[in-house]
């Protein structure tokens, strides 16, 4: 039986979680899990967090990461200008990487994730600004999850997507 989403616990990145182990299928993110994710959080560029198993606290089953960053707003579709001010860039939060162990896909994991990273952003986003929230799609099959949760694309660069933080606020209001 796969665990429950309550038996899941997403917790920062630390000395105690093993990396080693970790396999999503997409070698450019378990690199970044293994070689990276601990060198980028030292030097505040990204915030990685890792998901796992109550019952196996070590286990990494599932990680994403988040940062801090800028939209330039020519690359914004024009709908969504409207609405904004004319500052050259805007505030958001980058969903940088988000990935699940191969052996742990399809279960709600990923959503469960994506949920978490969600959450934390708008929490966030009461005290640092962000217009929304966005992704860099490694792949087609990552362009197609994002979709799935009504990510939109960039006009010009279809592999970076973004949600408007006031559609994550609907999401949690009754929460
Ligand atoms: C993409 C990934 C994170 C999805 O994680 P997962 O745990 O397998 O996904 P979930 O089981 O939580 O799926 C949640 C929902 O998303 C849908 N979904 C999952 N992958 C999808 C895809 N590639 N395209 C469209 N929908 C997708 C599922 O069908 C499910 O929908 P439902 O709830 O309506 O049934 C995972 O497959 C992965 O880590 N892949 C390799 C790395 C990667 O591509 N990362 C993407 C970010 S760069």
């Amino acid at each position: 039986m796969p665990p429950e989403p309550s038996q899941w616990l997403v917790e920062p990145l630390g000395k105690k979680h093993d990396r080693a182990a970790f396999s999503c299928g997409n070698e450019i993110l378990d690199h970044y899990l293994k070689e990276l994710a601990g060198q980028d959080a030292r030097r505040r560029v990204a915030a990685p967090f890792i998901v796992v198993a109550k019952t196996a606290p070590q286990t990494i089953l599932g990680y994403y990461t988040l940062s801090s960053f800028g939209i330039d707003l020519a690359e914004l579709p024009a709908d969504v200008v409207r609405k904004l001010p004319t500052y050259p860039v805007v505030p958001a939060a980058l969903l940088g990487r988000l990935a699940v162990d191969r052996r742990q896909q399809g279960q709600g994991l990923g959503e469960f994730l994506l949920i978490d990273a969600l959450r934390r952003a708008f929490v966030q986003s009461s005290q640092i600004a962000a217009f929304a929230v966005v992704v860099d799609a490694i792949d087609e099959k990552a362009i197609g999850f994002y979709k799935h949760f009504d990510f939109l694309p960039l006009p010009d660069r279809p592999n970076r997507l973004f949600l408007p933080m006031k559609t994550i606020a609907d999401l949690f209001r009754d929460f």
